[in-house]
């Protein structure tokens, strides 16, 4: 069984993918090198992995990478409200670094609205940016600011490259549209 048949239309390829990570990488190089902090490059479970794990061999200064595991979805397609930690940063203060946050998507903007005002507020990062591969505005409910970003997509939900529907989909190399039978299969 794979995946393919169950993709509607390809929405961005893995060419396209990684002129991003370079694009972005070479930002964030500029941004940083004059810094006399260290970089934490603090990835979200488990959607951004696949982004974040590219983006980092790009960037080419002195860096510790980290991950944080924020309350999810569960399953199905809509967001869900209660929002708190499943998985800790190693560091408990974190006043000696440039954070950057790695996120998958940012849908609602809750979960990260959130997450940045942890960061800051309850961990002390002495500066704290948001990178994003994907931006979905029409879905913004919070107000929340990306210093880095990938593409800005339409309002439909997106499988593959880290991203996941039902915890699957997150191994397919490029990002997609799944067909509605598939959701409806799941009902
Ligand atoms: P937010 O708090 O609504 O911004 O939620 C962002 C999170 O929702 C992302 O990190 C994803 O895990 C998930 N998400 C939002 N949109 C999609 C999508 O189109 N496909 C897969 N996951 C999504
Ligand atoms: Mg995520």
């Amino acid at each position: 069984m794979n995946y393919e048949n169950d993709i509607a239309k390809v929405l961005v390829s893995e060419e396209e993918i990684r002129g991003a990570v370079k694009r972005i990488a070479k930002q964030m190089e500029q941004d940083y090198k004059n810094s006399d902090k260290k970089v934490l490059i603090m990835g979200t479970l488990k959607g951004a992995v696949v982004f974040m794990s590219d983006l980092m061999k790009e960037f080419n200064l002195r860096a510790e990478i980290d991950f944080i595991k924020v309350s999810s979805y569960g399953s199905g397609t809509e967001s869900g409200g209660v929002i708190s930690l499943k998985a800790n940063p190693d560091y408990e203060d974190l006043s000696n670094f440039n954070v950057i946050v790695i996120e998958d998507i940012l849908d609602t903007g809750n979960t990260l609205s959130w997450l940045l005002d942890h960061l800051k507020n309850k961990m002390n990062a002495h500066s704290v940016k948001l990178c994003a591969l994907f931006n979905k505005p029409d879905r913004r409910v919070k107000d929340v600011h990306i210093d880095y970003q990938g593409f800005i997509i339409p309002d439909e939900f997106i499988v593959g490259y880290g991203l996941d529907y039902n915890e699957e989909y997150r191994n397919l190399p490029y990002v997609g549209v799944l067909k509605p039978e598939v959701y409806n299969i799941n009902k």
